[in-house]
């Protein structure tokens, strides 16, 4: 099927990917119904509950706790472990983490769990800050609110669920102790403005998270918010991305892939 993008008003396509407009827009035909493209933009100039869960369609905001199992594996077993240590050789007090599309909170908490279960363990005394970052308000609300269904913490092992959450009848609820390593605000990752969430002060994190979120931009935006990432990180330090989107970073800068993981490392020669 071949859409004209130009023709649905009120809704900026030209950042997005056109084969995920194309394959959400399909989707969004099919549940109301129209087998025709001509009718169905048509019916959205007065159809304001159909353009509503189009934009939502086109804001998808799904995530999940430890949603990359491998991934968050490789960073419990690895980046971890060589962070803290990295930290002690240097004399530095501090590793600092951001997770830049952060949804409803559960991948900062994710990371969050992680890093005070390795501080624990060790008796560490290297402070730890998770910054987590997204352009929904909405999302940044539950994030702090902190609570989350049952099909939200499928993969988060018994232990976890009993050392950091809740339960409160059929949600869970995420401790103080584990909300309070983690500090949520709003940041447009394609704002000219800022570089990094001013919360954060300056960026130099040890560690990005920006996973499932370029996939649905267009290159020049990818290009864009690639750039702001790279910036941001440390020299050496890790950015972890999603399933589709390791071969986009790769592309557009110094970073060199894992074998295997949707993991990234900075190189880390200051040019
Ligand atoms: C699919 S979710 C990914 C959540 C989480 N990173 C994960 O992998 O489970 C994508 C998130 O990116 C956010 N997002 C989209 N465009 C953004 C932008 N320009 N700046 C910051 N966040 C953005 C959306 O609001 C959404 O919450």
């Amino acid at each position: 099927m071949q859409f004209s993008l130009s023709e649905i008003k009120g809704i900026d396509l030209s950042i997005f990917n056109t084969s995920f407009v194309e394959s959400t827009i399909e989707g969004r035909m099919k549940e109301s119904k129209y087998t025709s493209f001509d009718d169905y933009v048509a019916c959205l100039s007065h159809d304001n509950a159909e353009l509503d869960q189009l934009k939502k369609a086109l804001n998808n905001h799904y995530s999940l706790f430890f949603r990359n199992t491998l991934t968050f594996s490789f960073l419990e077993n690895h980046i971890l472990p060589l962070l803290f240590k990295q930290k002690v050789l240097k004399h530095s007090r501090e590793i600092r983490i951001w997770s830049a599309a952060c949804a409803a909170g559960q991948e900062a908490y994710s990371i969050a769990m992680l890093c005070d279960e390795f501080s624990k363990l060790h008796r560490s005394t290297i402070r730890f800050s998770v910054f987590a970052t997204d352009i929904a308000d909405d999302e940044l609300q539950k994030a702090r609110n902190g609570i989350y269904s049952e099909m939200n913490v499928k993969n988060v092992s018994y232990e976890r669920i009993k050392n950091y959450f809740t339960r409160v009848g059929d949600v869970f609820k995420v401790r103080e102790e584990l909300k309070k390593g983690v500090d949520f605000s709003s940041f447009d990752l394609l704002s000219e403005e800022c570089s990094c969430p001013s919360s954060s002060i300056f960026g130099n994190f040890d560690l990005i998270f920006c996973a499932n979120l370029l996939f649905y931009y267009r290159p020049e935006m990818q290009e864009k918010i690639v750039r702001k990432l790279n910036h941001c990180l440390a020299p050496g330090g890790w950015l972890i991305v999603g399933d589709a989107e390791k071969e986009i970073v790769e592309s557009y800068s110094d970073f060199s892939g894992y074998k295997y993981f949707t993991v990234l490392k900075k190189s880390i020669s200051i040019v």
